[in-house]
């Protein structure tokens, strides 16, 4: 039985628990995450909504962000996770000094850079879940791959006792990598958008002939341009690191940041 919560009592801090943090309009990116908690060895899965307006930089942003709260109960009462947690922002936020988490260098990097503030933000609210929930793991897409590398570092530096999971990259059949966000695009919209996957693709081709990041990136960029895709930017890094590449580097990710209709979309590729 799937039970509504709004705040988190001694039980659920107490029990083996894997939370996966959201903010809501759930989709399938957001429900293969669901399923892959039910295969971890954890007691109780917890789902958390709540669209975090500290990780908000564009207050317009955040008012248009797509809430559908009915809808979302009902397709995590069919996935029957345990706990669906729907905080109110006073008790997320008391007037009690909460920790102001910083996320650093890389913080300001890439997303952190086109949005100030983002990843603070977002680094503080996941703390404040892991406080208030205690989970024993949790987890995160790998869909926001600069975030995932934060928490990860976070809870390292933190030396918090939680298991973290990632989970894959999720992507409509076009190729469009699944977002809340693309609730906003219109169905015209959506086809431009599968171009963003696309210039991906073709990069990471050009980096297997090439094996030049800078020749690679500057590829990637003029494909943007062809197609009349803004972008903020596009860049390849090393996964472990989010720096550049060097000769310790293990894996490469190809990141990005585009708008089409003027809605910002992330997508990322290993190559
Ligand atoms: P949100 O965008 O709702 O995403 C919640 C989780 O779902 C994140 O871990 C995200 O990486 C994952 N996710 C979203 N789309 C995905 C896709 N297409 N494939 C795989 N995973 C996907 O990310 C946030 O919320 C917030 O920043 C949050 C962590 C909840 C803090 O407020």
């Amino acid at each position: 039985m799937t039970k509504v919560i709004h705040k988190i009592n001694q039980e659920v801090y107490s029990e083996d628990t894997c939370l996966i943090p959201t903010m809501g309009s759930l989709h399938k990116g957001h429900t293969t995450l669901f399923e892959q908690a039910k295969a971890t060895p954890h007691a109780k899965i917890i789902v958390s909504i709540f669209v975090n307006r500290k990780q908000f930089n564009d207050k317009k942003d955040f008012d248009n962000y797509p809430i559908d709260i009915d809808n979302d109960i009902k397709l995590l009462e069919k996935v029957n996770v345990d706990y669906i947690f729907i905080p109110d922002e006073s008790y997320i936020y008391p007037n009690k000094k909460i920790l102001d988490v910083s996320s650093g260098a890389i913080g300001m990097q890439y997303e952190g850079k086109y949005r100030e503030g983002h990843f603070d933000g977002v680094l503080t609210v996941v703390n404040r879940l892991f406080e208030l929930i205690n989970p024993s793991a949790a987890i995160f897409g790998r869909k926001d791959a600069q975030q995932l590398f934060l928490i990860k570092e976070m809870v390292n530096q933190f030396k918090k006792n939680i298991k973290i999971y990632e989970g894959k990259l999720i992507r409509e059949t076009s190729g469009l990598a699944m977002s809340s966000r693309n609730l906003l695009l219109s169905d015209e919209a959506k086809k431009n958008a599968s171009n963003i996957y696309k210039i991906l693709l073709n990069t990471k081709n050009f980096y297997q002939n090439s094996k030049s990041i800078s020749k690679s990136v500057s590829h990637g960029k003029t494909l943007f341009e062809k197609m009349e895709i803004s972008y903020d930017y596009l860049d390849i890094v090393d996964v472990n690191s989010f720096r550049t590449p060097d000769k310790n580097t293990e894996k490469l990710l190809l990141i990005t940041a585009g708008y089409v209709e003027n809605i910002r979309l992330i997508d990322n590729l290993e190559i």
